[in-house]
């Protein structure tokens, strides 16, 4: 889970990192206020920042400084509502402005490649870190971090000495990267990046922007995650997926499907990608059922499937494995019979695998009037692909 910069500032402020008020607005009039009680703390200068969580903010027009309570409203009449990279902007931050003398760029993050951690730090921060790490990646010091040992004060040394800062800034940035290291471990985070980490004109250190992805897999270790999440911006369909404990995610295109494991509903997208060329249609979402497709998972799969108003028809592939055809085939029996009315799309259905014989008697016993039976996976989402075509 991505972090909205105020959130990352947040954390960053109760793992001690230096950072600056910052007050959050929904409306102009409130960004008013929070200008208001905030700017005093900076001579009356504030910045208004859109809160997405995409990049590229400043250039987007979405960090704008105001000079006074009123024209932070009015800054925030404009950049509330603006889209930047396909994001609404819904929140800003009014905060507290900095002066900068210098900007510097600091991240940690899971570097997969060499099941390492990796510190990222230059003295060149600011707008434009992924433009310097391609010309010159010189400037940009890269250094392993052990997971077991973390970044301790040696190794913060060794950040900034690498990076090359003078030994008095240096010596201010040290404390500073250990912090950011609490914020990474204490948070069990894939990436905290400060962009720009600054210096200001009276010599401190502070932490200007912050992005921070947190690791989903060890949110049981962490119940305050949970209200970091984003839920007005997540897709509704996707939220009541996750609810039932569903892989789903959504797509754009006519042709629902449902599959058991993450490799076979892949290859089920490229194939109906193929056969829907045909027919001008494409997949709409991608649903792993998993291991156990029960009445109840298939039921609640459907449901959300169905949920989807430009689906146009279903396709469901199943390989038994542990979970046998016979099984699925009855999931799908019950499926139908709790959905009732509200199974209205036809449903393409191919079974294969462990017990496929008696998964298909199952369903030919059936004889549900939006089941239609295909053998093969091409045949089937070439049929799926021809029902969603002439439904659009
Ligand atoms: N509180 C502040 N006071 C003064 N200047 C600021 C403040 N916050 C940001 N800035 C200036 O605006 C620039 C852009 O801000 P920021 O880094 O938050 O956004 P961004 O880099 O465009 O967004 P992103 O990191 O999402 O790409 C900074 O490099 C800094 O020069
Ligand atoms: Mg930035």
């Amino acid at each position: 889970m991505d972090l909205f910069e105020y959130q990352a500032r947040d954390m960053f402020e109760a793992h001690g990192v230096p950072v600056l008020a910052g007050k959050t607005a929904t409306t102009p009039e409130q960004a008013e206020q929070a200008a208001a009680e905030i700017g005093p703390k900076s001579g009356g200068v504030t910045v208004v920042k859109a809160q997405v969580k995409t990049g590229g903010r400043g250039k987007a027009g979405g960090v704008k400084v105001a000079k006074s309570p009123e024209e932070a409203k009015q800054l925030a009449q404009d950049i509330l509502g603006m889209d930047i990279k396909g994001h609404t902007v819904g929140t800003v931050m009014i905060a507290q402005g900095a002066d900068i003398a210098e900007e510097y760029y600091f991240s940690v993050l899971l570097d997969r490649a060499n099941r390492n951690y990796l510190a990222m730090c230059s003295k060149e921060g600011g707008m434009e870190i992924e433009q310097l790490a391609v010309e010159r990646p010189e400037a940009l010091a890269r250094v392993a971090v052990d997971p077991n040992v973390g970044i301790d004060e040696a190794k913060a040394q060794e950040i900034v000495q690498q990076a090359g800062f003078d030994a008095e800034t240096g010596a201010k940035i040290v404390p500073v990267l250990q912090k950011l290291w609490d914020v990474y471990a204490g948070e069990d985070a894939t990436l905290v990046e400060v962009n720009p980490l600054v210096k200001t004109g009276a010599g401190d250190i502070v932490a200007l922007d912050g992005k921070v992805t947190l690791d989903g897999n060890a949110d049981f270790r962490h119940p305050d995650h949970e209200a970091l999440e984003d839920t007005a911006s997540t897709d509704p369909l996707e939220a009541k997926a996750t609810e039932k404990g569903l892989n789903y995610v959504k797509l754009d295109g006519e042709v629902g499907i449902i599959g058991n494991g993450a490799g076979l509903v892949m290859s089920t997208l490229d194939v109906v990608a193929y056969a829907g060329e045909q027919h001008g249609v494409k997949a709409a979402n991608f649903l792993d059922i998993g291991g156990g497709a029960n009445a109840k998972v298939m039921a609640d799969g459907l449901d959300v499937i169905l949920g989807d108003e430009q689906v146009k028809s279903v396709f469901v592939n199943v390989f038994g494995g542990i979970t046998a055809c016979d099984e699925v085939a009855n999931g799908i029996k019950g499926a139908l019979e709790i959905l009732g009315d509200n199974a209205t799309k036809p449903l393409v259905v191919r079974l294969d695998g462990n017990k496929v014989d008696e998964g298909r008697a199952i369903l030919n016993e059936l004889n549900h009037p939006l089941v239609t039976q295909v053998d093969t996976m091409d045949g089937a989402a070439a049929k799926a692909a021809e029902f969603a075509g002439s439904a659009k």
